[in-house]
């Protein structure tokens, strides 16, 4: 991995390559509480926004490393609120993938007038995921006990997470 990391909005073709990431970290099973299998399909319409919402991919060398998915927390009079999704291959994590992404996702959401950002259930013991999100100002609001059965870790916390903009 040496080339310059592209973030642009994901096209259908992109599925191909944005479906292995997804199922893999499904199949660790330690970030997502996501059905533990899912069709092609299904997870397809999980993860590929339509309009208000937008999908994208994290290309390095031509090669898809990451993805996210972002748009409006709740519908309706809660559509002010964004939230948003990173999954990022297991062997391009480490060298700055998810930050970058996170940053082009923080960015959307001022340029479309979102006013905050919130994550609904972060694993707690996910220390990438919280580590990365309270260093770009995101803070802990609260944490449901024991929401979260971690393969690893047994029950742990699911963190809600907001960033005011
Ligand atoms: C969370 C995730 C998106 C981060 O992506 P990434 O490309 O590895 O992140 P980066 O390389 O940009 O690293 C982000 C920060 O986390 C830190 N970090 C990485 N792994 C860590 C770990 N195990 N413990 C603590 N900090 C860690 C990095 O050092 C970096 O911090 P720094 O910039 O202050 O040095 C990625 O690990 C992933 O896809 N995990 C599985 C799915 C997931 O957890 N999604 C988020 C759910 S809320």
């Amino acid at each position: 991995m040496t080339g310059r990391l592209t973030i642009r909005p994901a096209t259908e073709q992109d599925w191909a390559a944005i479906h292995p990431i997804i199922e893999q970290v499904v199949r660790e099973g330690e970030t997502y509480a996501y059905p533990m299998s899912m069709s092609s399909d299904a997870a397809r319409e999980l993860w590929m926004e339509q309009p208000p919402g937008l999908t994208v991919v994290a290309e390095r060398d031509g090669a898809i490393v990451g993805t996210a998915k972002m748009g409006p927390n709740r519908p309706g009079h809660g559509d002010h609120i964004g939230t948003a999704s990173f999954m990022v291959d297991a062997t391009a994590r480490g060298a700055g993938v998810g930050r970058q992404l996170a940053e082009y996702v923080i960015d959307w959401h001022r340029r479309q007038g979102f006013e905050g950002i919130q994550f609904n259930a972060v694993v707690a013991s996910n220390e990438a995921a919280v580590h990365l999100w309270t260093s770009l100002g995101f803070e802990i609001i609260g944490t449901v006990p024991n929401a979260f059965r971690s393969p690893r870790f047994g029950r742990v916390g699911l963190h809600v997470m907001f960033l005011p903009l």
